[in-house]
């Protein structure tokens, strides 16, 4: 989401005259777009703005040239005050749900004052009315924000605190800015969200739609090729939703469905609502509507009170079943949540053979779904020129990221490929032939 709210940044400061610069060190303006949910990301934070603000320095001294920093995106919420008391180099902080406000705090910097502004508000009106409704252009593959916020409260997670509540776009928004982003050459939409099967909202039929439905929709849009959607939580799947997955082609088989953990106890505690029993129900259900579906999922290893029976609960759960690719993370005390109060916290050194252990797992399965694809042959969305000469980089159905020799006039399109070789991250392919994408 911090990919997509990035590009829309840089959409509203274009009509201020900036454009992307790749070179740090030439930029009139740099825009740090944070992530809060654990802390080495936000630690990362603060590392980075020592980095810039010899870059400030130097322009500065070298060519009496002033940079604006600015920080942006969940630490710039929760963290605000302690930014520009730590980093006062910094201008401007500006929050995910007030970034909209971006070119007017620009507008108001007074580079003889030296002023500092702080925009963390969670406004009464919704920023996506007051982005500029024309985007630039993006890849192939683009993100689409249909929903915001989270009103789930996992007793882990700050996104409740710094996305806000959940805020769901209106459906016309949404296919509006699928059908500019289709126009400038976009074939796979990623449908984006906190939690994104909570989505609904009117639809353009006057009756309130889920996201089941709004994918029906957008899949009506004949340049649109590949649609996909994340992040969803296991209790909003609902019955249209997962029809979708067996009726509407151009949706991926391949989900991005977190639990987390495998043990109901720790399930409870983490105020997730439900068992691993309903989860795997979930999955079955899945997989009878669309039998070759890919799970991918999110894991915590070391919530507090975790013992080795839950962790291997949890290992237990993943053989069940089977992922094709997975992100795990140790626990990390997140400040104002629920679970960073509880007194039994995992060692470190627990969590870090926990989380080693996890990972091979996960590994596994992941290298041993890359090998069944070998001899498969795909239809991939070829997304980029890869780094080597004559090569190009496109995605499978399932996500994989696959490298066959083709001409750079595919890029954006669809093309049949054959893999010939498969590897713990990627897959290599021969083309056998391409069929346009219109
Ligand atoms: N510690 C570790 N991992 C976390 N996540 C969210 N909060 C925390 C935390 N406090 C992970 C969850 C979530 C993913 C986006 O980040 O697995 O699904
Ligand atoms: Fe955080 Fe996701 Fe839980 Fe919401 S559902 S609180 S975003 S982990």
């Amino acid at each position: 989401m911090n990919v997509y709210d990035s590009d829309r940044m840089k959409d509203s400061l274009a009509p201020l005259g900036y454009q992307e610069n790749p070179d740090l060190q030439d930029a009139d303006m740099i825009v740090l777009n944070t992530c809060h949910i654990r802390e080495k990301a936000s630690e990362k934070v603060f590392s980075e703005l020592g980095r810039l603000r010899k870059v400030k320095q130097r322009a500065a001294d070298e060519q009496n040239r002033d940079v604006k920093i600015v920080v942006a995106g969940c630490v710039a919420q929760a963290e605000g005050e302690e930014i520009t008391r730590r980093a006062p180099w910094v201008d401007i902080v500006v929050g995910p749900q007030t970034y909209h406000r971006l070119p007017d705090l620009v507008a108001k910097l007074d580079p003889i004052e030296r002023n500092r502004l702080i925009d963390t508000e969670f406004p009464a009106e919704v920023k996506f009315d007051f982005l500029p409704e024309q985007l630039g252009k993006r890849g192939p593959a683009a993100f689409l924000s249909v929903q915001e916020g989270c009103d789930k409260f996992c007793s882990f997670c700050v996104v409740p605190y710094t996305r806000g509540a959940e805020f769901s776009r209106t459906a016309k928004t949404i296919i509006d800015e699928a059908k500019q982003l289709i126009s400038s050459g976009t074939r796979e939409l990623t449908l984006l969200g906190q939690n994104v099967n909570a989505w609904h909202g009117d639809g353009i039929d006057g009756r309130e739609w889920g996201l089941g439905r709004l994918i029906y929709e957008l899949a009506e849009l004949p340049d649109l090729k590949r649609i996909r959607y994340t992040t969803s939580h296991p209790l909003d799947m609902d019955d249209e939703l997962i029809r979708a997955h067996a009726e509407v082609d151009k949706l991926m088989p391949y989900l991005h469905l977190p639990i987390q953990s495998g043990s109901d106890k720790i399930l409870h505690a983490m105020n997730r609502r439900h068992t691993s029993a309903d989860y795997l129900k979930i999955i079955d259900r899945l997989r009878t509507a669309r039998e070759d579906i890919a799970m991918s999922g999110d894991f915590i290893v070391g919530f507090p009170g975790e013992t080795d029976a839950d962790f291997a609960d949890t290992l237990k759960l993943i053989d069940k079943v089977g992922y094709a690719s997975a992100y795990s993370f140790k626990y990390s005390m997140r400040p104002g949540t629920p679970a960073s109060d509880k007194t039994e916290q995992v060692p470190e050194q627990v969590k870090s053979d926990r989380l080693m252990s996890l990972q091979q797992l996960l590994d596994s399965q992941q290298f041993r779904f890359n090998k069944t694809c070998e001899n498969t042959v795909f239809d991939v969305l070829v997304e980029q020129k890869a780094g080597r000469a004559g090569q190009l980089n496109a995605r499978t159905p399932y996500m994989q990221s696959v490298y066959f020799e083709g001409h750079d006039s595919l890029i954006g399109k669809i093309v049949k490929v054959k893999i010939s070789d498969a590897r713990q991250n990627s897959l290599s392919a021969d083309i056998i032939h391409h069929k346009e994408a219109v």
